[in-house]
């Protein structure tokens, strides 16, 4: 078990209070999950409003609106996928939730709080398409690196190993990326984000440096080691891929972002390889490819 400083959330943020880590309470990160699992407190969500980001070029050049008007939540144990044109903004929308860049308008709430403060908790664990694992480093050390970074205590070995067996990787715990295949050090960047279990996963196309074979094995395992306990937002351009993981897809328009619509994926889970070739896997094929041409339509390039 691991534990984390957490100060109370409050029910409703402006943004920007900020409190010492020691007016906090000490709670496991397990008992954030129970709670969160238990649906007493709604910690486990995302929200955003009206948001808007301007990415600053040169002197000469107008700033470049990426997103505007965004409005999206993303419930408690939700799978989330975000489907749209390449330079819609995606990249840009997992960013501002995970505080890597400020929107220039809007807020955004992480589990009831500010994203300051989830990020201080070490809430999210982020999934990239590259798994860029330190090539000096073995699987399992690969897998322990963020849990380490964030200190001793958030390194628990057998939760570790254990979800390198979940994801397949047993007796491969040893081995240094180069002896690893395309697919399996993906797999140890998907364990690297759980290993200190945060509350909150972004996943920003993490499967698609990877063959088609390989990325549907992929997609049962992302399935497995999330297990419906926690927010899961996940980026990508397959329609087969959001359809086959996801609660919700959201379709987004060209430059500057903005949703278009959201698609709610009715298929009863756990979701099984045989579900694919149902006709009512493909009926919702049907309707959230309908929904990505009506993005196309609204000014949108193609996938
Ligand atoms: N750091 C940056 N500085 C300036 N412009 C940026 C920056 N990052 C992204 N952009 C621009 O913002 C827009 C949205 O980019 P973003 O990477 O979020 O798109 P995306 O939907 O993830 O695209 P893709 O599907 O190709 O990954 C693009 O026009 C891009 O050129
Ligand atoms: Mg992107």
């Amino acid at each position: 078990m691991t534990w984390a400083i957490r100060k109370p959330a409050p029910a409703v943020t402006d943004g920007t209070e900020e409190a010492p880590p020691e007016q906090g309470v000490v709670v496991s990160r397990q008992a954030q999950h129970d709670s969160a699992a238990g649906g007493t407190v709604n910690r486990s969500s995302i929200s955003l409003r009206d948001v808007r980001v301007v990415y600053q070029r040169g002197r000469r050049q107008s700033g470049l609106i990426a997103l505007d008007h965004t409005n999206l939540d993303v419930g408690e144990r939700e799978f989330v996928s975000l489907l749209g044109p390449s330079g819609c903004g995606k990249t840009t929308l997992l960013k501002v939730i995970g505080g890597l860049i400020e929107p220039t308008q809007g807020e955004v709430s992480v589990l009831g709080g500010t994203v300051d403060q989830a990020r201080r908790q070490h809430a999210f664990g982020f999934v990239f398409q590259d798994a860029n694992l330190l090539p000096w480093r073995k699987a399992l050390s690969n897998a322990r690196l963020l849990a380490e970074v964030i200190g001793k205590e958030a390194v628990d070995e057998e939760r570790i190993r254990d979800l390198l067996r979940q994801v397949g990787l047993d007796g491969f715990e040893g081995s240094y990326p180069l002896q690893l295949s395309g697919g399996m050090r993906q797999r140890v960047g998907i364990v690297r984000a759980l290993a200190f279990n945060p509350a909150v996963l972004l996943m920003d196309e993490p499967f698609a440096a990877v063959d088609a074979l390989t990325r549907d094995v992929l997609a049962e395992v992302l399935l497995g080691v999330w297990a419906q306990a926690r927010p899961l937002l996940f980026v990508t351009h397959s329609i087969e891929e959001a359809v086959f993981l996801s609660d919700r897809v959201i379709v987004m328009t060209a430059r500057p972002g903005r949703v278009l619509e959201e698609v709610p994926i009715d298929l009863p889970r756990p979701r099984t390889r045989e579900m694919r070739d149902s006709l009512a896997f493909a009926e919702v094929r049907r309707r959230l490819r309908q929904a990505v041409d009506r993005a196309q339509e609204a000014g949108g390039n193609p996938l």
